[in-house]
This record gives C-alpha cells, structure tokens and sequence, in this order.
C-alpha cells in the first residue's frame, strides 16, 4: 500500500527544495532543478500521496514560480526544451466529444410525441409503392395532370411473378400512407401519422433528393375544418412556443376537397409581418410561413379505400420535416443539403 503524506509533510519538502536551490550554485542548476528529470518533477510526482490535491497542486505551482524567479536571478538558462505548461491538477478533465441524434431523427421523435398526445398513432407504410396507392387511389387516374405537380421518381421492374401489375415509384409523398391505412383499418376510427423518406427529383439549396414528411389523417363520424383547425394550431403551440398560431389558406390537391395550404404565424415578429421599429420583418415578410397541405379527405378517396362517404368524413395533412427547421428562429440552414453531407459543424447547433 502507499503511503500517504499530509500536506504539511509535502509543503515542508517543497520548501526545503526551494532552500537547496537557493544555496546550490552548481553548473548544471537547471537541469538539477527544472530539466525533464529534474528535482522539481520529481517532486511533484508525491503529489499522488497527499490527499488534499487542490491544496499540493497550488504549493507545487508556488515552488515552481519560486525556482522560476532563482534561476532568473543566478542567471541560469532555464529553458532547454520548449516550456511545457505549468501542471495545475485542480482543472477540471478536458471534456469527451459527445454525439446526438441526428436533426432529422429528435424532430420525429417530437413529432411523434406531439400528435401522440392527441391519439395520433405513428405507423409506417412503403417508401416504394404502387403508383395506385401514391396517386390512383389519390383521385389521381393515370394520364392526370396534377401528377405533375410531384416531381416522382419511376422504377423499372419487370415485376415480380403474379404482381405484373405493380407499377413501382419511390414515394414522392406520405400521402399514400393515407390509403395503406384506410385499407389496412377497414374502418374508422382512424388517427394516424405516418412519418417516411420521400423522394422528388429535385436537388439545390431547397431541395434534396430524399427528404422526410410526415402526414396525419383522421377520420370518423363528424370530422370537420374545425377539428382539422384545432390540431394544427396545437400542433403550433407546442412546437413553436405558446404564442404560435396556425392559418389555413384555400388551395388545391386533387385528393382533398377542399383544400388547404397551412401557414404558421413567425416567431420573429409573432405574425405581425413587422420588427418592433416598424420595418418589414425580414424573416417572413408577412408575418407567416408556409409549410404544407391539408384538406378534407375527398369522397373519391374515402370511396377508393373501401369507406362509405356517406358516413364518414376525415382531414389530412402533411409536410416536410427539413423545411420545418428552416422556419425555427435559433437554428441555421442556409442550404438544406447540409442535413446529409455529414457537416459535423452544421449538425452541431442541434
Ligand atoms: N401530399 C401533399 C404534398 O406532398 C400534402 C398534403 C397532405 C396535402 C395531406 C393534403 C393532405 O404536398
């Protein structure tokens, strides 16, 4: 076992050490005292034995300024080798880098939880489907223009045996979790989030190739735009900050009726569209962003996945995960790609 030494004990040994310098007049001061296996760090190596650390590293420091200021008096080149910092043991450990989840991962993760509180169960459906299921079921047959509006990435296959039919894409929306929900239910009630990778072909400081969306869908007895309202704005609320607003705005997709573009209010100017001084708020300019669609599910859909329009009726909604960081105030995207090329100074500010 080692022994150990008070502080006391360490100190008096110090400032003996201190008196030898003092009195030596040797050649080879420096090297005796301060070289690399010198008196000094020897010494200091004892400091393992004492147990008031903090206390020793700071009489070791005072020693080491004291030969210090000896060896400027005798004359003595102190410095053989370059200087090595002085050793302080009270600082605290250098700290380990620690990892997170990816951006992209905490906001599913938020999201999932969000919706959850409201009965939204998060399920998964493909990301590579049967054009049926991405716009034919959409109210969407084939030849229709508004599928232009998805810039969609076919495949060739030749198909599996007794699946010819299947003509592929890789989703360019979750809007086919929509179908594969209704399909998979048979029947309301039906509170879904479906949360996947799309693909579009589109790439610049906008647009990546893949990307996520998430899309909701409820639908029962009843469903109405005011239950469709109320989700969004809290869905605003706890995402944003308390003061966060939703908006929906008349527009059209083929699969809702009617349709609706979602806005949130700014939280730069809390949708005031201007900076306190009155000048145009910079960030939105009108005081609310875009950030995706919604509607209430069109009787033909409800009709093509096997439920009665008569009786039931349902919102849905979706949009980008990436886009919505762009509109968070603190957090900084100036080229979206930077989600996927593994810039650790970019991922850090998550
Ligand atoms: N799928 C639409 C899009 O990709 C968004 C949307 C979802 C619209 C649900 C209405 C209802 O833009």
């Amino acid at each position: 076992m080692s022994q150990t030494i008070s502080l006391t004990e360490f100190a008096n040994r110090l400032q003996q050490l201190a008196a030898q310098a003092q009195a030596d007049n040797s050649a080879d001061w420096s090297t005796k005292y301060l070289g690399k296996k010198g008196l000094f760090k020897q010494i200091s190596a004892d400091i393992r034995a004492v147990n008031d650390k903090k206390a020793a590293g700071q009489a070791l420091n005072d020693l080491k300024s004291r030969l210090e200021a000896i060896a400027a008096q005798k004359n003595v080149a102190t410095v053989t080798a370059p200087p090595t910092p002085a050793l302080d043991f009270t600082l605290p450990a250098a700290d380990t880098p620690v990892g997170h989840l990816h951006p992209v991962s905490q906001m599913i993760e938020q999201i999932t939880d969000i919706f959850g509180r409201l009965g939204f169960i998060r399920v998964r459906h493909p990301e590579l489907d049967d054009d049926e299921n991405v716009f034919g079921r959409l109210n969407m047959a084939p030849g229709h223009p508004a599928r232009d509006e998805w810039e969609t990435f076919f495949v060739h296959h030749p198909g599996t045996p007794g699946h010819q039919h299947i003509r592929w894409v890789m989703t360019p929306h979750t809007s086919n979790g929509q179908v594969h929900e209704m399909l998979r239910l048979g029947k309301p009630p039906i509170r879904m989030i479906n949360i996947a990778r799309t693909y579009r072909r589109q790439q610049d400081v906008t647009h990546t190739q893949m990307f996520h969306q998430f899309e909701g869908l409820m639908v029962d007895k009843d469903v109405n735009i005011t239950h469709l309202k109320g989700v969004l704005d809290y869905f605003a609320r706890e995402f944003y900050g308390p003061d966060s607003r939703s908006r929906i705005r008349p527009f059209h997709f083929q699969f809702t009726e009617p349709s609706f573009e979602i806005d949130f209010s700014c939280h730069f100017c809390h949708g005031t569209g201007q900076t306190d001084n009155g000048d145009k708020c910079k960030f939105c300019k009108s005081g609310w962003h875009e950030v995706g669609g919604a509607g209430m599910v069109h009787p033909h859909v409800l009709q093509a996945c096997g439920l009665d329009p008569t009786q039931y009726t349902g919102f849905a909604f979706g949009w980008g995960i990436e886009r919505t960081y762009t509109l968070q105030d603190n957090i900084d995207v100036p080229d979206i790609r930077n989600f996927y090329n593994g810039n650790l100074e970019f991922l850090q500010q998550f």
